[in-house]
């Protein structure tokens, strides 16, 4: 079942053995010309050494290219990219080959089949944050125990649209037989449906690592015999109508052409229609939808379309039952250019009912 989904990870380069190698004696300058030539580079000696150069590659970037309008930072951002990802790092028994360098677990995880391979830096970066994230575990204030979020799975770093939800949960007088989560992500939604006595919860996500990683934090326990999961699009194989659908969606229209947008935070035009239409057939008469979402889009764009009231006024599926706003805690950390927007940033928690 769930163990022959393929999850996405960093493609590993096979293509024989690096010959140019960067170590703490060689001449920065000319490695990031061997870089702008296409040829690769492989760190040696010390992991640092890889900073050193990816520190340089910055250096010289900011120096040769405008960053300023937003095709500027563009056109900047698709350079380091390029050029960050020759610099590779050899893989040895599934750990780095380099002289202190972080244990990362995902190089096993994620790569049984294969202990000796090659990955570029920057891509090497993102599991070793992702795996301490992993290890250490992530504290929601709504679940008693931490979440383990596994490699390239969204999980929240904002918690104010879980509290809303959870203060909804605990005010909830219907049935508590079976629910859907569309979008589990790394399922905190639906841990917060069985700690308010939901029996059973099917979750889907299009993100293979999504489910992958709930099926193996779940492992034998009772969890996974109330949380039943489907990697597919929208309900997947739930087709029997329940008493209570939420959805957490990505809260950002897509604007660019680019493919590689991240699907937990960016929506096509196409996912809310397609969802209301399936949630119609899915929601029992009495069955509540409940959409938590945000003004995010509108306070960054005004002329934005809101998809639920947009839904709400032409859809004629469904009627708002209420719709719950908080604001959002300014986090200490944002930056004075953040924070002018979030001051009047708030969550929102859609309950809907059938027409
Ligand atoms: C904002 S995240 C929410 C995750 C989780 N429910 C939570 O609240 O923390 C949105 C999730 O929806 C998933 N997703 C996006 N489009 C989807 C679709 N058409 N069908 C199913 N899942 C989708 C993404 O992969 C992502 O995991």
């Amino acid at each position: 079942m769930s163990t022959a989904i393929q999850v996405n990870k960093p493609e590993p380069i096979t293509n024989g053995k690096q010959v140019v190698v960067f170590d703490n004696d060689t001449d920065v300058k000319k490695t990031i010309r061997t870089l702008e030539a296409g040829k690769p580079i492989v760190i040696s000696g010390f992991y640092s050494n890889g900073l050193v150069l990816l520190k340089a590659l910055k250096v010289h970037l900011d120096r040769k290219l405008p960053n300023e309008s937003f095709q500027e930072q563009r056109a900047y951002r698709a350079a380091y990219h390029t050029l960050s990802n020759r610099i590779l790092i050899e893989i040895e028994d599934h750990k780095i080959a380099l002289k202190k360098a972080p244990f990362i677990g995902w190089l096993e995880k994620l790569y049984p089949e294969m202990s000796d391979f090659v990955l570029p830096f920057p891509q090497v970066q993102g599991l070793n944050s992702s795996w301490q994230w992993y290890k250490n575990g992530v504290k929601i204030p709504v679940l008693r125990n931490k979440i383990h979020p596994y490699y390239g799975t969204y999980f929240p770093t904002r918690f104010d649209h879980l509290i809303l939800f959870d203060n909804w949960l605990k005010r909830y007088e219907g049935p508590k037989k079976k629910a859907v989560d569309v979008g589990v992500g790394s399922g905190i939604l639906s841990l917060q449906l069985v700690k308010h006595g939901f029996q059973k919860v099917f979750g889907t996500d299009i993100n293979p690592n999504a489910i992958v990683g709930l099926t193996a934090f779940m492992g034998d326990t009772k969890l996974s015999r109330k949380i039943e999961l489907d990697h597919a699009p929208l309900f997947g194989k739930y087709d029997k109508p329940v008493e209570l659908i939420v959805f957490n969606p990505p809260w950002l229209p897509k604007t660019s052409k680019e493919d590689d947008v991240d699907e937990a935070i960016y929506y096509d035009e196409n996912l809310f229609p397609d969802f209301f239409e399936a949630a119609t057939q899915r929601l029992l008469p009495e069955g509540q939808l409940v959409i938590l979402f945000s003004n995010l889009s509108e306070i960054t764009n005004p002329k934005a379309i809101h998809p639920i009231e947009k839904e709400l006024s032409e859809g004629g599926r469904f009627q708002l039952e209420r719709c719950f706003k908080k604001k959002v805690r300014k986090a200490s950390t944002e930056t004075k250019r953040d924070q002018h927007w979030r001051v009047s940033e708030e969550v929102e928690l859609w309950v809907l009912t059938h027409k």
